[in-house]
């Protein structure tokens, strides 16, 4: 084989243009950890030769100096040798390789198995086009198996390879094998794996991996590998609907203008008529432009760049599409969501959502249940944590374009990103759309902000009093709108307390809770803000990630975080409403500093310090500071 070699993602494309004739699977791998996914790897690659000589040779020394198999080269140290490359450099583990035999070429995503890398595994299995699914045969089905097994399902792979490994630890037992067959067999025909190949093997002694052994003759199936270069996953991207998500506006000259992307799914010719969704405006293709001069038609997976007839108005984010067969266009989806990280999803929390190449935030409004991966039953849940499938309703702060996951992966999947960490920490598949974004319109209202604000003569603020309950947020709070109501501005005093008796009375102190009190809260504030008021908010407001949201939801002059800093201490020392001597002898769960937390802001725009400060020192430096900016 040519050039075949276990190398860096970065030159997988130059490899895959000299394979380009052979056709390719997309496979992953995905076990648990001890499952000898490492050492199946390492025979793939190894036994087809597709290991780099130099390679080989450090292979051989690490393998008798920290190998786990007696000076026998240990397979398992190579890929983990390269993992462990890879590790310092990016931040999703997912290790690509890829290979060729003389039948097919192959890219392998392997996953690492422990129970907190669910987010590689569901990376490595948005791209692929089949799971190979390690089995200790020791061990049977593990909660694992049923795990990764559904998120493959739902990440939209149908055909399964079911690799019994160990089989040598098992006596080689037909019966054994067989019963783990017919266990898994009837888990995933629950969720829509059908297609599913069992084959019986041996990574550490080679069995059924490339070559047939001599201990199972009770096996007459295909070997792994003769499996994998004979299996039709049969792709039907190029045969949907066009649509290609612009990942930038190319315009180099007043005389050029194309939109640049990979085409996602369907193709595309010169002269057909396109739409762009979610603007919904028309056009009809003028060039297909590539590096390699212009096309008169394109298909799934390539990168172009097309001009357009018409001027049309169209920026990054964006969905070109085929006109006869347009993408939805909604801000409100069901979906599927698999949550990835430590910190659980928080319905009314604000999420960036990325869809395609565009980023708009998100909310889930409404979790309607999480999965048991054990027995897919529906169990009711507040939050999704690490790990867990759940099903909901998300609203988007614009419309954009979709299909459901099932039609269209590039169109249909997104992830969920921390506003305040950039993390990744969900990803979903979309369902379908819950309306037309078109049904509901904004009302735009003639008299705006500023006329409203001028009328009274004053620039409207949202002062927001963050702190621990007894720090004196209200107390200071209600200070400063006394003073500047005697000065004859127009305010108004929001008040956690006195919210939580009206609008939020169905609210309590969960951290789903409060994300939803600070969320309405946030919202009205920017309607009082609109009104042209001195909105003061006094609220615990105890999250760093709500507090930005509410910061986020107005411009940025418009908002002032007030960090009202007392100690746990002082706080409880002073204890104004007797809640501390409750909160610590339990008669009061999920208390502020006790045992719930408090994230102190990092960069308020006004730290002040009560244990230092009588109220009156602090509202007068709140005054000072509203001078400083040019409110007062
Ligand atoms: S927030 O955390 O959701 O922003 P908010 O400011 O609305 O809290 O309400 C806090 C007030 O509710 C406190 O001042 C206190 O009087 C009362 N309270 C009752 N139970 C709790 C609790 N478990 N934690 C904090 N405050 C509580």
């Amino acid at each position: 084989m040519p050039g075949a070699t276990a190398q860096p993602i970065q030159d997988m494309r130059a490899y895959l243009e000299a394979q380009a004739g052979k056709d390719l699977l997309r496979f992953l791998t995905c076990g648990s950890v001890d499952d000898g996914k490492s050492t199946l790897i390492g025979r793939l690659l190894y036994d087809s030769k597709q290991i780099f000589e130099d390679q080989l040779a450090s292979l051989e020394k690490d393998s008798r100096s920290m190998g786990t198999t007696g000076g026998a080269m240990d397979l398992a140290l190579l890929v983990d040798g390269l993992q462990a490359e890879r590790e310092q450099g990016i931040t999703i583990d997912v290790a690509y390789r890829f290979f060729a035999t003389d039948k097919r070429k192959f890219i392998v995503a392997d996953t690492p198995g422990h129970e907190q890398y669910t987010r590689n595994m569901a990376t490595g299995a948005s791209t692929a086009d089949l799971a190979v699914i390690l089995i200790d045969a020791r061990k049977g089905v593990l909660v694992q198996t049923r795990r990764h097994s559904f998120i493959a399902s739902l990440l939209g792979i149908r055909h399964v390879v079911l690799a019994v490994n160990k089989m040598d630890l098992v006596g080689y037992d037909q019966g054994r094998f067989e019963e783990i067959v017919e266990e898994y067999r009837a888990f995933a025909a629950g969720i829509d794996l059908i297609d599913v190949a069992a084959i019986p093997l041996s990574a550490l002694e080679g069995e059924n991996v490339l070559t047939r052994g001599a201990h199972m003759p009770w096996y007459d199936g295909p070997t792994l590998m003769a499996y994998l270069e004979s299996v039709e996953v049969g792709s039907d991207l190029a045969e949907r609907p066009f649509r290609m998500p612009v990942q930038w506006v190319n315009r180099p000259s007043a005389d050029f203008r194309g939109y640049s992307g990979t085409i996602a799914s369907g193709r595309v010719a010169c002269g057909e008529a396109v739409i762009v969704s979610p603007s919904e405006r028309t056009s009809r293709i003028a060039r297909i432009v590539t590096a390699d001069g212009d096309l008169d038609d394109a298909v799934a997976g390539q990168a172009v760049t097309l001009c357009l007839e018409d001027e049309v108005d169209i920026s990054r984010g964006d969905v070109l599409a085929a006109a006869s067969a347009p993408p939805g266009v909604t801000d409100q989806f069901a979906a599927h969501i698999v949550w990835m990280h430590e910190h659980a999803l928080m319905p009314g929390r604000s999420y960036v959502m990325k869809i395609g190449s565009r980023s708009v935030p998100a909310v889930v409004t409404d979790l309607k249940h999480k999965v048991n991966v054990n027995t897919m039953e529906h169990v009711a849940a507040k939050t999704l944590e690490l790990n867990e499938v759940g099903v909901c309703n998300l609203a988007l702060d614009h419309p954009v374009a979709f299909d459901s996951y099932g039609d269209d992966r590039a169109t249909g999947g997104f992830i969920l990103i921390d506003r305040v960490t950039n993390a990744t920490v969900g990803c979903g598949m979309i369902d379908f759309g819950l309306r037309r974004a078109t049904n509901l319109v904004w009302q735009e209202i003639e008299t705006g902000k500023e006329a409203r604000a001028a009328a009274k003569g004053q620039k409207p603020c949202i002062l927001w009093f963050t702190g621990l309950s007894g720090a004196g947020k209200s107390t200071v709070a209600d200070l400063v709108d006394r003073k500047l109501h005697a000065m004859g501005r127009h305010t108004y005093v929001l008040d956690g307390d006195n919210v939580r008796h009206g609008l939020n009375r169905d609210l309590g102190f969960t951290e789903a809770d409060r994300v939803e009190n600070i969320r309405r809260v946030a919202e009205v504030s920017k309607l009082f803000l609109e009104a042209g008021l001195l909105v003061l908010v006094s609220f615990i407001s105890p999250f760093r990630e709500e507090r930005k949201m509410a910061r986020d939801l107005v411009d940025e002059d418009e908002f002032l975080e007030v960090y009202v800093d007392a100690s746990l201490e002082l706080c409880e020392s002073r204890d104004p409403k007797g809640l501390y001597r409750k909160a610590r002898s339990g008669q009061i769960m999920n208390f502020t500093g006790i045992d719930s937390p408090y994230e102190a802001p990092e960069n308020p725009e006004l730290h002040l310090r009560t244990g230092d400060m009588d109220p009156e020192a602090a509202a007068d430096a709140v005054i000072a500071e509203l001078r400083t900016r040019g409110i007062l």
